[in-house]
């Protein structure tokens, strides 16, 4: 047997992977992170164009053209503060290799998404987790500064937040990017709300960058297109070791996000519709939840995910034998840091009729279970 790289002892495939594992033809699948949400004709039309620019190697940081539009959208400049990557993964992937030694430290949000923690340990750190507690997981900005010591070398902030569905307001946000370390702030769900538009951390500060990406936007998960935000000198080593690992994103998907850009009415329009569906799959969720689980929650503010306490045992039992015997696949909360036990993450990014007969089933389980 080859040994692997130590680094990557202890490292496996994440939990939401393992439930998805378990899925059959007959599950209701709520533990998908991704829209359901398919192209209509004119993203369709725009994907044809694409396919036919060139198939060469773009820059490393991306086609000037690209982002030329990504820094009119954003207010950063298109020479040398933006680097488009394949997905804001390879966008974390990169700043986390570029910046973070064996020995620091990296404050991740918990619950929160599993990535950060684990590239942080992938690159020799130590994640240290900082509370977002129930119900509505707001962030107390004085409980993440209170973490900070002197191995502190980033923050994560990740607001709309994977699985909260919770936002961080804008005060909160600047004492964090005022706080010292480099903040990296995961703003991936941005376009996705229902109240008034998340705060974003652009420009904040010199020390904070940005990523987002168009996965869940544009529901182009599969085509692995996002951006990576920050002044010149902090974004630099973050372009050198984007070359090192994907070289360039894929130039047919960075002509399609071009396309979008430049199709600012009709990209609008599709905005607005992809929150209006998520608004109704939300209502359904939130009613489903109140009636089958007896749970209340706040209504989260935006993404597609509901936290929802259960009052069962372990989240990982629970989550593994719901899947087997009751065919509904949803995230146990641990799965997103210790936070998450006691929770399970519903995503509604499914159709009513999933949401309702999947909250159904996952009632009537607990029902039978005795909870
Ligand atoms: C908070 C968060 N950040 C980043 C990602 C990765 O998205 P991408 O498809 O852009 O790599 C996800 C995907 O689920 C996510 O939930």
């Amino acid at each position: 047997m080859i040994r692997s790289a130590k680094r990557f002892d202890n490292i496996e495939l994440s939990l939401i992977r393992q439930i998805n594992a378990l899925a059959t033809p007959l599950s209701v699948n709520l533990g998908i992170g991704e829209p359901n949400v398919e192209p209509d004709e004119t993203m369709r039309e725009m994907a044809r164009r694409a396919a036919t620019v060139s198939w060469h190697y773009s820059a490393n940081a991306g086609n000037l053209s690209l982002r030329r539009r990504v820094g009119d959208s954003f207010g950063y400049d298109a020479k040398d503060e933006i680097c488009i990557t394949a997905g804001t993964q390879e966008g974390l992937y990169a700043i986390l290799q570029a910046y973070v030694d064996p020995g620091d430290e990296v404050l991740v949000p918990d619950p929160g998404f599993l990535s950060y923690a684990t590239i942080a340990r992938i690159c020799g750190a130590t994640p240290v987790p900082y509370a977002l507690d129930p119900p509505d997981w707001r962030l107390d900005a004085g409980a993440v500064l209170k973490k900070i010591t002197p191995k502190t070398k980033l923050i994560i902030v990740n607001s709309p937040s994977n699985p909260l569905g919770s936002v961080v307001d804008h005060e909160t946000l600047q004492a964090i990017a005022g706080a010292g370390p480099l903040v990296v702030s995961d703003e991936v769900y941005s376009e996705i709300w229902y109240g008034e538009a998340p705060p974003s951390m652009t420009h904040m500060s010199d020390n904070v960058i940005v990523v987002g990406g168009m996965s869940k936007s544009h529901a182009m998960t599969g085509l692995r297109l996002a951006w990576v935000l920050a002044r010149a000198d902090v974004l630099k080593p973050v372009v050198t070791a984007h070359q090192y690992i994907a070289t360039c994103a894929s130039v047919f998907s960075q002509a399609l996000a071009e396309e979008i850009f430049a199709s600012g009415e009709w990209n609008d329009a599709w905005l607005r519709s992809i929150r209006a569906q998520f608004r109704r799959q939300r209502e359904a969720a939130l009613s489903a939840i109140h009636r089958e689980l007896e749970a209340e929650i706040p209504p989260p503010p935006a993404a597609f995910y509901a936290f929802v306490p259960v009052p069962a045992c372990e989240s990982v039992a629970f989550a593994k034998s719901l899947a087997t015997d009751a065919a509904v696949l949803v995230v146990p909360g641990v799965a997103f840091g210790k936070g998450g036990e006691g929770f399970v993450r519903i995503s509604y990014a499914a159709s009513l009729d999933q949401i309702g007969s999947g909250i159904e089933r996952m009632g009537r389980y607990l029902r039978a279970l005795g909870k």
